[in-house]
């Protein structure tokens, strides 16, 4: 989900408040789309708004990832394989070997097994902020949930979730580019720290097989093919780094929508329209990034090879040439074609568990109805959008 280098600097380049824009970026989404859907902000950098172009950067090949980058770990971790590149950053053919052994080990029965499991800690985490009277939703609810999900589902011990969460909080402050260089040198050392867990879990579970998907992915084998030590490495993290921040994104923001909204009625079991609704009105990745690898044009505007295309998927998923009055939150639209999850060969891998836990969280959280009692909070990353805190109490 990494951009171009040049895309932060929109914000200068548009001469306008970040702040402004992360409370609410539609409004400007909506001009630019009626003004230069295929907008060059600067030579060779696009920006598309469009959903039926946002749908075909994703699918075609002629659009493709940047290189990908191998990590050497530094001296106090050397004893850590090197850290191979993530099948999101790959194209064809290494993403689809990549893909395509991983996706055997994601397996079905996986999901059905963590069911118990986010059922009592949604209900849990729940119970204690009604209990308080209120509290904050990311660090008490949102925060947490997706993050223990991710610890149970790779098979990481109980007793092991309290750490695992704080390494989770301090490696998520490595997407928020407004941290200071302390926080982020610390942020940096806890992902080493993690990934020096994993190692050494990967080989507990080697002498040890459990019925969870680390051990899944040790032994996925695909004509003789098998995830290098390296490659399990970068598994085990991009799954906690693409999973955890865009769940926790999903919970806060899709809470804070249904707070604005008391008069749309909740539904009473079936969340599953719902929760397809509320990741089309927050989509928690806005933005998605590929490189031509061809020469390309669109209705006649012509892109050289080479270019970086920035997709707002923000803006697709509000596109009034898709969706009927887009700005309005329907808890019941359908159909919702909406590319929360993306499209194409890199479609999201965990959307099965993202849904899952959303389908689970949202009719647990509601059974209360919940007020504001404070400002939410946003946070500066343009890619995940999200909140930092959201104070809410029971009604
Ligand atoms: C609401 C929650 C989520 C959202 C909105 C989301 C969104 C996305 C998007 C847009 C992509 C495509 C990126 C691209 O095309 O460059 C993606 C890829 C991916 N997601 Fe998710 N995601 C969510 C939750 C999860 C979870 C829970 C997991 C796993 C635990 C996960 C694992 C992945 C992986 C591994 C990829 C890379 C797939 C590939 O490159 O083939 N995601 N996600």
């Amino acid at each position: 989900m990494a951009g171009p280098t040049g895309i932060a600097l929109w914000f200068t380049r548009l001469h306008m408040r970040q702040s402004e824009f992360m409370a609410n970026p539609y409004p400007l989404y909506r001009q630019w789309l009626q003004e230069h859907p295929r907008w060059e902000v600067d030579d060779g950098e696009w920006l598309l708004f469009r959903y039926e172009d946002v749908r075909r950067v994703l699918m075609e090949p002629a659009f493709a990832k940047g290189e990908p980058w191998t990590e050497t770990p530094p001296p106090d971790f050397a004893h850590l394989p090197e850290l191979s590149p993530s099948m999101l950053m790959q194209n064809p053919p290494d993403h689809t070997r990549l893909r395509g052994l991983v996706s055997q080990a994601f397996q079905p029965r996986h999901l059905e097994r963590l069911r118990p499991f986010v059922t009592d800690l949604a209900r849990d985490l729940a119970d204690r902020i009604r209990h308080d009277g209120g509290g904050d939703l990311v660090s008490q609810f949102a925060f947490p949930l997706p993050a223990l999900v991710i610890a149970e589902l790779l098979g990481v011990p109980r007793e092991d979730h309290g750490q695992f969460r704080q390494w989770s909080q301090h490696i998520a402050r490595l997407l928020d580019p407004s941290q200071t260089p302390e926080a982020r040198e610390k942020a940096v050392r806890a992902r080493w720290e993690l990934l020096d867990y994993f190692h050494q879990l990967i080989q507990a579970k080697r002498a040890h097989p459990g019925d969870d998907l680390l051990t899944e992915l040790i032994q996925v084998e695909s004509a003789g093919d098998r995830l290098s030590p390296g490659e399990l490495l970068s598994m085990a993290l991009l799954l906690l780094v693409a999973g955890h921040e865009t769940t926790t994104n999903l919970l806060s923001m899709g809470t804070l929508a249904l707070i604005e909204h008391p008069d749309l009625e909740r539904p009473r079991d079936h969340w599953h329209l719902a929760v397809e609704e509320l990741l089309r009105y927050t989509s928690p990745v806005q933005l998605d990034a590929r490189k031509t690898v061809a020469p390309v044009a669109f209705d006649g505007i012509a892109v050289p090879e080479g270019s970086w295309l920035t997709v707002v998927l923000g803006a697709a998923n509000r596109d009034p040439a898709v969706f009927s009055d887009p700005d309005r939150l329907d808890l019941a639209r359908q159909p919702n074609p909406h590319m929360a999850f993306g499209r194409g060969i890199h479609y999201c891998l965990g959307a099965s568990l993202a849904r899952m836990e959303a389908e689970i969280a949202f009719p647990i959280l509601w059974e209360t109805s919940w007020s504001l009692e404070g400002t939410p909070l946003w946070n500066e990353n343009i890619v995940l959008r999200g909140l930092t805190a959201l104070p809410v109490a029971p009604q």
